[in-house]
C-alpha cells in the first residue's frame, strides 16, 4: 500500500481518478494516436475481475494459434512486446504498438469513454470481463493494502466508504458496469463472468476462442485450461509477474467477500446493485 494522502495519489481524467503512480494525462492524451485494428484482441474488465487470469487465457489462445500458423521468423518475438496493459506506460508506447504486427492482445482497465475512439471504428473484438462486485470490491481491498502503487486503507470499513461513494482508482464499479453496458449487445462485444468461468473453464476458453475466430484442435485448447488453473497461474508467478505475483493470486474463488461484509455493507451493496444494475443487461448476467 501507498502511504501518500488518497487524494494526492489520485488524479481525474475525464471524471475518472487514476493514481499518478500508474497512469498519467500525458499518456491518456498520447493514446489517442493508437491505430486500433479489426484483428485487435482486446479485454476490457475493472480491476480485480480476474484480468490476469483471462488475459493469459486470450495470450495463450493468440501464442498458440500463431505457433501452428505462422513461419518461426515472423513469430512476434519478445523485444516486440509492449505491456499489455493499454493505460500503463510511457506516451510513447502507442507509436510503438502501431508498429507492432498482428494480433495484438490489449488489456485494459478503461471505461469506454475513455478508450480511443478507434477501438469503436475498428470493431475490433472485445472480451468483457465482469465480477460479482463484492467479491471485487474485496479483492481490491487486499490488494490496495499489499501493493506499493495503490492507496492504503486503515480498514476494510474505510475501503467500503471509497468503493461506494466512487474515490477509487479506475473508478465507481457500479458506473463502470453501466457504462458497459451500453455496448454489452453490440456484435463486436463479448461478456464473460468471473463466476462462469470458474464453474466451468474448458467452456468459457471454448467460447473465447470461438469469438475470436481462433481454431485449436480439442488437444490445444485443452493446453490453454490446463494452463489458466488457479494452481498453475500462482505456481508461475514469479516468473510470469514477479513479487507481485504473491498478491496477484490470493484465493481465485467465489463468495469471499462473506468473510470481510458485515450485515450493513451487504445490505448497502445490494441496494446500490438493485438500483444501478440489477435490471441491465449486464446485472442479469451478473451471478449475484
Ligand atoms: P482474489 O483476490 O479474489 O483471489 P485481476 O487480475 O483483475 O487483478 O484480478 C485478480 C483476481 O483474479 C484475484 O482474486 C485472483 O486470485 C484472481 N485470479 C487470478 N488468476 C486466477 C485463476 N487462474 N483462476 C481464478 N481466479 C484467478
Amino acid at each position: 500500500a501507498n502511504t501518500m494522502d488518497r487524494d494526492e495519489l489520485l488524479f481525474s481524467y475525464k471524471g475518472i481518478l487514476y493514481p499518478v503512480t500508474v497512469c498519467s494525462p500525458e499518456v491518456f492524451k498520447a493514446m489517442e494516436s493508437l491505430e486500433a485494428r479489426s484483428d485487435d484482441v482486446i479485454l476490457a474488465g475493472y480491476p480485480k475481475s480476474g484480468t490476469n487470469w483471462v488475459g493469459q487465457i486470450l495470450s495463450d489462445l493468440v501464442a498458440t494459434f500463431e505457433k501452428k500458423t505462422q513461419d518461426e521468423e515472423s513469430v512476434n518475438d519478445e523485444d516486440l512486446e509492449e505491456f499489455p496493459y493499454l493505460e500503463v506506460g510511457d506516451a510513447g508506447k502507442f507509436e510503438r504498438m502501431n508498429r507492432l504486427p498482428s494480433r495484438r492482445v490489449i488489456f485494459t482497465h478503461l471505461l469506454p469513454d475513455n478508450l480511443p475512439r478507434s477501438i469503436f471504428k475498428s470493431k475490433a473484438k472485445i472480451l468483457l470481463l465482469i465480477r460479482n462486485p463484492k467479491d471485487v470490491a474485496t479483492s481490491f481491498y487486499h490488494f490496495s493494502n499489499g501493493m506499493s502503487l495503490l492507496p492504503s486503507y486503515e480498514t476494510w470499513d474505510d475501503f467500503f466508504i471509497a468503493f461506494m461513494t466512487e474515490k477509487m482508482p479506475w473508478g465507481s464499479y457500479f458506473n463502470y458496469l453501466s457504462e458497459w453496458n451500453k455496448y454489452a449487445a453490440d456484435e463486436n462485444v463479448m461478456t464473460i463472468t468471473y463466476e462462469e468461468l470458474k464453474e466451468n473453464r474448458a467452456l468459457g476458453v471454448k467460447n473465447i476462442a470461438a469469438f475470436f475466430g481462433i481454431s485449436l484442435t480439442e488437444e490445444e485448447l485443452q493446453g490453454v485450461v490446463e494452463r489458466s488453473s488457479f494452481q498453475s497461474m500462482k505456481e508461475n508467478s514469479l516468473k510470469t509477474h514477479g513479487a507481485l505475483g504473491s498478491i496477484l493470486f490470493r484465493k481465485g474463488g467465489v463468495s469471499d467477500w462473506k468473510s470481510l461484509f458485515n450485515e450493513d455493507q451487504n445490505e448497502k451493496m445490494d441496494k446500490a446493485f438493485e438500483e444501478h444494475i440489477a435490471g441491465t443487461k449486464l446485472g442479469m448476467k451478473l451471478k449475484y
